[in-house]
């Protein structure tokens, strides 16, 4: 981009949740392209082609500061064709944008053969460069799933994010993102990333969100910045950050203020895919109660629970939410029912039992490593993974992100019972650049006691046999190949974050065969990254 197109886009384009004749683009205008506050026409096209000769849809739209001069244009147009791939572009003062690409989804009726979706999460600008997503954007892929936290409300929270390799610093000098102007100052700020750009720039995305898009192990309108819950509701920070995701990410998602914070947005969506995927996403952050034994480090992680814990009325989903879920994935007639979930629903436990050689003070105990996932809400977990149980569901996967580390394994109705049925396969992708176990033990996580990695990812799959795969010391995303008769699920990681280049390893490659709520281990990956359960060794396909 020329640097003239460069000060009227600063942010790239990008384009997210297509339709079978549809999708949304998106833009932002940089200071130089904007005059006053009053609005400024911006134009699009969508061609067939690279070369824009082909143009199929042609538009004018227009944007103002009320928006923070961000460009959200819905499109759905006849002359764009189910499961087809289309350039655009945007025009405004005097300037042309880079061109972005999209493929449309099939047909709900159609039956295709094969679509390709890779998922990532966790991008914490400071913690390192985007190599992961210079290499997804060359990735063959049809379409990208984001899992949250595209943003950090913090810039150097000393727990987490010791190991700046980018500094960014909030208006203010602020410790975290509190008002609508800081947030929209961080979306811009990641948006400049030029990796982040290539990848909006080559594939159409799905967003959801997850905590850090607002405040760290948030729910509801509360954060957890104080262990005082009076001083962390936070109701008009909650809205602020709502509305900058909804101004900087491009959905089809309407945005209403005046409902107040906990209803001015329905993150919550299901996608059909041809007949073959139902991907159905879900908010794990609005109507959620608040962390079950307490707000303290040890209350919420590495924490052996409470009663509360197992409170029956706990919710993570809230009533409405989980109906919805549950029907949707009982009652979908797609081949795969594929769960965009935000925290982990897999249990993670550390049993002391499994480090006894480097603590052997420690007397036995069963540690949640972390409450804000669902092994904060065991009863809800149980009451949806029942239902799904009982309605016999099958080729059911649940892709997460958020815990910073690669995994696989099985979802149970009953973790603590290893005869318990599997009922679906658990697909874990490391963070794009979010301080892993291995970072947070290197540059320190606020002083807590947690063994060395080496020890930590074996004593994890020991803890827990559903667990058929887990790995903390890498960075990367995670590509399915989804087919009429099985997904390979291919985990890819960067060799560093670091700096600006990086080379592409592929960590595992898995198969989930269709009907079996299996996970068999295909290919050689790095056998020094992460911890495998031996009763998973590699096989042929
Ligand atoms: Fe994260």
């Amino acid at each position: 981009m020329t640097s003239a197109a460069m000060a009227v886009f600063p942010c790239g384009v990008a384009s997210g949740e297509p339709g079978p004749h549809g999708i949304v683009l998106w833009t932002c205008l940089g200071p130089g392209a904007v005059d006053g506050g009053t609005d400024v026409p911006v134009g699009y096209e969508i061609a067939a082609d690279p070369g824009f000769r082909d143009v199929r849809v042609r538009g004018e739209t227009a944007t103002h500061a009320g928006r923070d001069w961000t460009v959200r244009v819905v499109v759905d147009d006849p002359a764009l064709e189910p499961f087809s791939t289309y350039y655009y572009r945007f025009t405004a003062a005097g300037a042309t944008s880079r061109p972005g690409r999209f493929r449309t989804l099939p047909d709900p009726d159609a039956r295709p053969e094969r679509v390709r979706i890779a998922f990532l999460s966790c991008q914490d600008y400071t913690n390192g460069y985007y190599t992961a997503l210079a290499h997804l954007a060359r990735e063959d892929v049809d379409y990208v799933l984001h899992l949250g936290d595209y943003i950090y409300e913090t810039t150097a929270d000393p727990s987490f994010q010791s190991g700046q390799v980018r500094a960014l610093r909030l208006p203010g000098r602020r410790i975290r993102a509190q008002t609508l102007a800081d947030y929209r100052y961080l979306y811009r700020a990641y948006k400049r990333d030029p990796y982040l750009q290539r990848l909006h720039e080559a594939f159409a995305c799905w967003h959801c969100w997850d905590d850090h898009e607002f405040a760290n192990d948030s729910y509801g309108v509360y954060d957890t910045d104080t262990r005082d819950e009076r001083l962390n509701y936070s109701p008009a920070r909650r809205l602020a950050a709502s509305q900058a995701w909804h101004e900087y990410l491009p959905t089809r998602l309407e945005f209403t203020p005046e409902r107040g914070p906990l209803d001015a947005l329905r993150v919550y969506r299901s996608v059909r895919i041809g007949d073959l995927v139902e991907l159905v996403i879900t908010d794990e952050r609005l109507y959620r109660d608040g962390p079950p034994c307490g707000l303290g480090t040890f209350d919420r992680y590495l924490t052996p629970g409470c009663p509360a814990r197992l409170d029956k009325r706990r919710t993570i989903l809230g009533p409405v939410q989980r109906e919805w879920f549950v029907e949707t994935v009982t009652r979908s007639t797609r081949v795969w029912k594929i769960w965009a979930n935000q925290v982990m629903c897999m249990q993670l436990k550390l049993s002391t039992d499994s480090v006894r050689g480097l603590f052997p003070w420690l007397p036995h105990l069963d540690l949640y490593v972390n409450l804000d996932q669902w092994d904060g809400f065991p009863a809800e977990r149980e009451r949806v993974l029942r239902a799904i149980e009982r309605a016999g569901v099958t080729d059911f996967v649940v892709l997460t992100g958020d815990i910073h580390s690669f995994g696989a394994g099985y979802l149970r109705a009953d973790f603590d019972d290893p005869a318990s049925p599997a009922l679906g396969v658990g697909l874990i992708g490391g963070s794009v650049t979010s301080a892993n176990f291995v970072e947070m033990l290197t540059f320190g996580f606020g002083g807590v006691l947690v063994p060395p990695e080496a020890e930590l990812t074996p004593a994890l799959v020991r803890s827990n046999p559903h667990l058929k795969y887990f790995n903390s010391a890498a960075h990367g995303y995670v590509v399915l190949d989804i087919t009429r008769t099985g997904i390979t699920a291919t985990m890819k990681a960067v060799d560093t974050i670091r700096a600006r280049a990086a080379r592409l390893l592929t960590l595992r490659e898995f198969w989930v065969p269709r009907g079996a709520a299996r996970l068999v281990r295909t290919g050689e990956g790095v056998p020094e990254f992460g911890t495998d359960d031996p009763d998973l060794s590699p096989s042929a396909r």
